[in-house]
């Protein structure tokens, strides 16, 4: 395989195995499999080695980094310290994230770029994330036991006890999910930064930095936020919940915001991966006291397509991965400070496997850029400006 030139027209940058996405006909397919079959089906961490290696594991490969990510989930001494001193400040959890990985230079060869290290970032990341929240909650960080899968240690890793199996299973399907979507921001960031000849550290840091942003993964928690602000001024109002999400976006389209969880660059039509998240709540809120709440956010998800199809006419403001993310992390119990960092927690696999990719195989990536400034000028000294 060889890397494709840098375009400078917005065209191909990189040449990838990881990911393919389609934005016309609104498909997905994560190392040749349709996100729909592997989300829900795969363990995540059959679909981080699949990323890595190219094919699925076999049962010894599996256990094999079972354990090995198991034991890279206690984190260093120094880390843990650095997020104490986080947690004083009420760091934001993204930023104490940030500063967690980059602690793990600490006790890293930071020039080593293999899967090894991949597997190490891929089992600290959540870590980091358990051990800040306890932290901001005042409670002291706990390693999960190490027979839970990924998933199920991450929420151990948060709550302190082991999770019921459909909150497992829904978090693993919501990570499988994210984990890799073609050159977004993120992994784009990352493979920047690896394309110099960095290291593995540094571009995971920078891929975190651009995750941040809430036009990138800061979007599901302001779009809970939405639903809940809609459902509750419906409550307060008597007005039918579908008339009062409607002025809601209507106002908030009029005065020149976003509606969070709505539109995407690359795909057109439907996000799939809003379908299989919301296929996963759907499952997970069925037969609950919740089931309710679901209902309402489709109603509200109705209303917000409908409305933005009407003001914003020819822009395709469909669904996106982030609307139904808020529903099902809220469903696996998460706060919404949490949706970020998950979102960090699942793509940390993909930036790995890009990077390792990028270095296998790639050029350093220097796209042309179109200057628009100013030309001619003469230089005036300070006295006579
Ligand atoms: C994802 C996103 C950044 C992609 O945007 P983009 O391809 O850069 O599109 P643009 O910013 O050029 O927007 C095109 C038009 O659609 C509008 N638009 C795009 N997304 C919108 C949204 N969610 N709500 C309201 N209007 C939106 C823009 O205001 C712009 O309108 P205009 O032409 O009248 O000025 C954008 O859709 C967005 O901000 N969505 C909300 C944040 C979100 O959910 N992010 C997660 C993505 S997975």
């Amino acid at each position: 395989m060889t890397a494709s030139s840098p375009s400078p027209d917005g065209g191909e940058v990189i040449e990838t195995r990881l990911s393919r996405v389609d934005g016309l006909a609104g498909e997905l397919v994560i190392g040749g499999y349709r996100v729909e079959e592997l989300a829900p089906q795969a363990t995540f961490e059959e679909v981080a080695f699949l990323l890595w290696q190219g094919r699925l594991p076999d049962a010894g490969e599996l256990e094999s980094l079972h354990s090995r990510l198991a034991a890279a989930r206690v984190l260093p001494e120094a880390s843990l310290e650095l997020l104490g001193r986080a947690a004083a400040s009420r760091m934001p959890v993204m930023d104490a994230l940030r500063l967690g990985v980059d602690s793990l230079g600490l006790t890293l060869t930071a020039d080593s770029a293999d899967e090894a290290l991949a597997a190490r970032l891929v089992a600290a990341t959540p870590a980091l994330v358990g051990a800040y929240w306890r932290l901001l909650q005042g409670e002291a960080p706990v390693v999960a036991p190490a027979d839970l899968s990924h998933a199920a240690a991450y929420l151990f890793q948060i709550f302190g006890s082991a999770p019921r199996p459909e909150a497992a299973r829904g978090l693993e399907t919501y990570l499988n999910t994210v984990v890799d979507h073609g050159l977004n921001a993120s992994t784009y960031t990352a493979r920047v930064i690896a394309s110099t000849r960095s290291d593995m550290v540094s571009a995971v840091v920078g891929a975190l930095g651009a995750l941040k942003g809430p036009l990138h993964g800061g979007a599901p928690g302001p779009a809970f936020d939405m639903v809940f602000d809609i459902i509750e001024k419906s409550n307060d109002s008597g007005r039918p919940l579908a008339d009062e999400a409607e002025a809601w976006v209507r106002q908030a389209v009029a005065a020149g915001e976003r509606i969070m969880g709505f539109g995407h660059r690359v795909y057109k039509v439907r996000d799939p991966r809003a379908d299989v998240l919301g296929a996963a709540a759907e499952r997970l809120y069925r037969g609950s006291d919740r089931q309710e709440f679901y209902r309402q956010a489709q109603t509200i998800e109705d209303v917000a397509v409908r409305v933005l199809g009407e003001m914003k006419p020819g822009r395709n403001l469909k669904t996106n991965v982030e609307f139904y993310t808020a529903l099902l992390l809220h469903g696996v119990g998460l706060p919404t400070e949490l949706f970020t960092p998950t979102f960090g927690v699942a793509r940390v696999a993909g930036w790995t496997a890009h990077i390792l990719e990028q270095m296998k195989f790639g050029r350093l990536i220097r796209p042309l850029e179109k200057y628009v400034g100013e030309g001619g000028r003469r230089w005036v000294p300070l006295a006579g400006r």
